[in-house]
């Protein structure tokens, strides 16, 4: 019975320890709670204010530094506002999104180029 015991509360240690899985739903809910799509966009795709933002090559550890502490005009979010978790859940909701093309797959920017 006891080293049953212990093996449960070691393995909520370490659940805890590592947080949840990421969860996208949850992250596009707080995409929109937090209000970065105010800057970036329903679908991160960029705005006047913002810069796209989805599927970057920020891992989740990179997406959390940066929103900390932002190079530009982005204001900063503490932990009290939106927590590691939360930013690693917007993560994986960026990531569900669609890439965007090279600009030579694109005809129209095609044409432009040629000379
Ligand atoms: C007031 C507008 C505004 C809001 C709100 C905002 N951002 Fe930003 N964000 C920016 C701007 C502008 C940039 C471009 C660089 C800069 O000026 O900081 C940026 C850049 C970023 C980048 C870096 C992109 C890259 O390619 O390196 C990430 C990641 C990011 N924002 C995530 C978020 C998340 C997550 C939220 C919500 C918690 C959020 N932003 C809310 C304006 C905003």
């Amino acid at each position: 019975m006891k080293p049953l015991v212990f093996a449960a509360a070691f393995s909520a240690a370490t659940l805890l320890a590592q947080g949840a899985a990421p969860d996208a739903a949850n992250g596009k809910k707080l995409f929109l709670r937090d209000g970065c799509y105010e800057c970036h966009g329903y679908a991160g795709q960029g705005g006047r204010d913002g810069a796209r933002i989805a599927v970057i090559g920020l891992n989740a550890q990179g997406l959390i530094h940066y929103v900390r502490a932002p190079a530009g005009a982005m204001p900063a979010y503490t932990d009290k506002v939106i927590t590691d978790q939360e930013l690693t859940d917007i993560h994986a909701y960026l990531q569900t999104m669609a890439k965007a093309k090279p600009a030579k797959d694109i005809p129209l920017l095609n044409d432009l180029y040629k000379k």
